[in-house]
């Protein structure tokens, strides 16, 4: 990993430190030549032969759709729909391209001074000259790396909640939307720009073979956040424990809730939430979810630890299966719990920290005490999968 000080060319020149404190959340960056020489992995031919696959989550969108402005239809499609498409005015969207493609994956290991729990996915669009989906406003931060061709990008600064959107069609457009001054920049195979959530913004393709690359990232809302929370912390407190009030004395008016009950039932909560470790073994469950939880191939089988061991000294490689998502957390020196794919397990740290970061997983992980058992857990589960053999 490269240090939180060493200047990147995929962050403009800024240290992982300058970019955090002075962007990350806060402000737009335009990297010019982030990825030097960038080959995209996709044309748009490989991009709509995602689209028409059956379980990939992809969009059309249609300036002038058959049936209104701004139409927005979801795939799978088929060669039909590609066949009837006029020849502008139109954009392709496929989400979790970092899942089916392992060139795209492994584009998202640049990205190691953000956790990689807070990545979302890389969604990939291509737009024929002047397609776009409009200017909008997002809730997330992302990256928009320009894979192919040319995109033109404009900014209009940062906008609440309360902006105007353009009534009675499918997509979230913005009525109003003024560029502001020296925000407006065409982007090349290999510039990105780094948008931190609610800045207003427009991209029109400037190219027939124009792709974008967007790193999308995620943060759960402080409602998701509750609600899940307490459903968690909820199944593991029992039916025993209740609103109790042995300090009752009489109240003044039978039918009124006065402010010791609320202060009961007040501790009551507080007493039920505020913990911080269980706190942080449902965040690491709930970061870990998978995005898509019906692509997790669970083996049919138990795998025996002694397999995998046989078959690791044998050669033979793991990998983490794509789109799993993994992250660790330290509970002591010698032990750690691992997340992956929204479930736990309890290992060495130094294995669980290979697991979510190593780029080979070999034979060297089984020097770690437990090593098989784990590895065989996730191998099980479907969070790793025998190099070669996974068939996403
Ligand atoms: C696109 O790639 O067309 C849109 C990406 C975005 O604006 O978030
Ligand atoms: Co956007």
């Amino acid at each position: 990993m490269t240090s939180a000080n060493t200047p990147r060319a995929l962050l403009g020149g800024l240290t992982a430190e300058q970019f955090l404190s002075q962007h990350w959340q806060k402000s737009p960056l335009l990297i010019r030549g982030a990825f030097p020489g960038f080959a995209s992995p996709l044309d748009p031919d490989d991009l709509a032969g995602l689209a028409c696959e059956e379980g990939i989550e992809s969009r059309l969108v249609e300036e002038k759709g058959p049936d209104k402005a701004w139409q927005v239809s979801h795939g799978p499609f088929d060669e039909a729909t590609f066949a009837r498409l006029p020849q502008h005015g139109w954009s392709l969207l496929v989400q979790a391209v970092d899942h089916y493609v392992p060139e795209v994956g492994e584009l998202l290991e640049s990205f190691d001074f953000i956790p990689r729990w807070r990545l979302d996915d890389v969604m990939v669009s291509y737009a024929p000259t002047g397609g776009s989906v409009g200017p909008h406003v997002d809730q997330y931060d992302v990256f928009l790396l320009q894979g192919s061709g040319r995109r033109h990008w404009q900014l209009g600064g940062s906008l609440g909640s309360e902006a105007k959107l353009i009534p009675g069609i499918d997509l979230r457009i913005l009525e109003d939307f003024t560029v502001e001054s020296d925000q407006d920049w065409v982007l090349e195979p290999g510039d990105m720009l780094y948008l931190p959530p609610g800045v207003a913004h427009h991209g029109v393709s400037a190219s027939d073979d124009c792709l974008t690359y967007s790193v999308g990232f995620r943060a759960p809302s402080a409602d998701e956040i509750v609600t899940a929370f307490a459903d968690y912390v909820g199944e593991q407190i029992g039916e025993t424990k209740r609103y109790g009030d042995a300090d009752l004395a009489p109240p003044a008016h039978s039918s009124e809730m006065d402010d010791v009950a609320v202060e009961r039932v007040r501790r009551l909560l507080l007493d039920a939430i505020d913990r911080p470790e269980q706190i942080a073994q449902w965040f690491g469950r709930a970061m870990t979810q998978p995005k898509y939880l019906d692509q997790l191939a669970a083996a049919e089988t138990p795998t025996a630890p002694e397999a995998v061991r046989t078959m690791l000294t044998d050669g033979a490689e793991l990998q983490r299966s794509l789109g799993s998502r993994f992250a660790w957390r330290r509970l002591d020196d010698d032990r750690a719990t691992l997340f992956s794919d929204g479930d736990t397990l309890e290992c060495d740290p130094a294995l669980a920290r290979a697991l979510c970061d190593a780029t080979r997983l070999d034979a060297s992980l089984l020097t770690f005490s437990q090593a098989a058992e784990v590895l065989a857990t996730l191998v099980d589960r479907g969070s790793l999968g025998w190099e070669d053999t996974q068939d996403h």
